[in-house]
């Protein structure tokens, strides 16, 4: 890769404002990256990281700016630095099976596959969320993302992580990224057994394909993430006052990245809410430089998933348009997909514009899972009946809000 001037070496692995430099560049090279707009891969669906500067990701190498002599980063080399790399590392050195101890696949998405395993330094279980990019073959049916199709997602998760030590909005409910690295090759046999085992054991299989199907050229985008839990749809709760507290607990953390980022997650149903027990008394917010503590109830939220999600970054609009995939907007059968074709109707369909409506809309969808989908173990309790009955009053009132922060607003906490 050549040599990159001083202003882009600011661009290296670390908390917050990380991409700053690398946005102000693209944004000040609109003018010459139009010249190369033919050149850019598309496939089916396209996530803009901000739709002008957006096309000339496709590029392998940085372009020179004539008139300023800035460097243009290509997506790749944009993800590169965010991972904190020269380049792509061999995925069978980085993941070998001696470093991951006790590695088993526990979920799997369209995009990719989900692995866990203890860190033998810390003990502490570190997931993987390993997803197969810039290849040309389809991969559970789908077009696999580029460079410039994940880097939101990246950029996104790190920010959104990043905001536990925020000074006037922290929260710790969205998913702790440990690192996010990119690598190259075959996947490791160690990983292949894990994913037949996982197919093994389910009556109903994988619904992903092999991954025989990857050669040594395909590369991958891997988040190590801290665990979670449970997702909502698998846990079992003992009663409805810990699911009053997911609904808080959830509806905060989407308030604070509101105020923060103009943070849309546009995909939360209950596959990407994950539940944890834990023993601590409270969960600590910073909403507006205001200190909230909620009680856990014994629960602890921890949200994921940001391919769909949308968020101001540095300026630049962070957002996947929607808008082109229309399947997505199709299924029937349960309120989660309804979701999204409320969620379009209130954007008119202009995914790069904020709407946070959309985040009171799926607060509504899981207060409406809480109380008629998840699990109780002591669903005879008065305890129980009168949580149940809190939340459906919360139900009944939550759409009249203009956002979460403005919900949040209303609370007496
Ligand atoms: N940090 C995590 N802790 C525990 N489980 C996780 C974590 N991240 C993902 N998972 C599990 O993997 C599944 C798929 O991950 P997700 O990020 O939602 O991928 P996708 O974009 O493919 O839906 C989740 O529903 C969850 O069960
Ligand atoms: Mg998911």
């Amino acid at each position: 890769m050549p040599e990159l001037p001083k202003k882009a070496a600011l661009l290296e692995q670390s908390d917050e404002g990380t991409l700053h430099a690398a946005l102000s560049i693209l944004d000040s090279s609109i003018k010459c990256a139009t010249t190369f707009q033919d050149q850019r891969k598309t496939s089916q669906r396209q996530t803009s990281v901000f739709e002008r500067s957006s096309i000339f990701y496709g590029l392998q190498e940085p372009v020179i700016d004539d008139d300023s002599s800035t460097p243009i980063l290509s997506a790749c080399q944009i993800v590169l630095r965010r991972c904190g790399q020269q380049e792509p590392l061999p995925f069978n050195e980085v993941y070998s099976e001696s470093l991951l101890p006790n590695c088993c696949k526990i979920g799997e998405g369209v995009y990719g596959e989900v692995f866990m395993y203890k860190c033998p330094k810390t003990h502490q279980p570190i997931v993987l969320k390993i997803i197969p990019i810039e290849g040309n073959q389809l991969v559970n049916g789908e077009p696999q993302k580029r460079y410039d199709e994940i880097l939101q997602e990246i950029i996104i998760s790190m920010e959104l992580s990043g905001m536990r030590n925020n000074k006037d909005y922290a929260t710790n409910g969205f998913v702790n990224v440990q690192r996010v690295l990119c690598v190259k090759g075959a996947y490791p046999l160690h990983l292949v057994d894990e994913w037949e085992l996982y197919r093994d054991n389910r009556p109903e299989g994988s619904d992903n394909d092999h991954p025989e199907i990857f050669d040594h050229n395909q590369i991958y985008i891997v988040f190590e993430l801290c665990n979670g839990g449970k997702d909502l749809e698998a846990f079992v709760f003992n009663n409805a006052a810990e699911a009053q507290s997911v609904f808080l607990q959830t509806a905060l953390t989407l308030a604070v990245a509101e105020r923060k980022f103009e943070f849309e997650h546009r995909d939360l149903h209950w596959g990407n809410i994950l539940i944890a027990p834990t023993t601590n008394k409270s969960v600590e917010f910073r909403f507006d430089s205001k200190v909230v503590k909620l009680p856990t109830n014994g629960v602890k939220v921890t949200i994921i998933d940001y391919s769909l999600s949308r968020m101001v970054y540095d300026g630049a609009v962070l957002y996947d348009n929607l808008a082109r995939d229309e399947e997505l907007f199709q299924s029937t059968g349960d309120y989660q997909f309804d979701i999204y074709r409320l969620m379009r109707d209130r954007v008119e369909n202009n995914f790069e514009r904020y709407e946070p409506f959309t985040n009171l809309l799926w607060l509504h969808y899981i207060v409406d899972k809480l109380i008629n989908g998840a699990r109780y173990r002591y669903s005879k309790t008065k305890k129980h009946r009168s949580a149940v009955n809190e939340l459906m009053q919360e139900r009944d009132e939550l759409l009249n809000f203009l956002s979460a922060s403005d919900y949040v607003d209303s609370l007496e906490i």
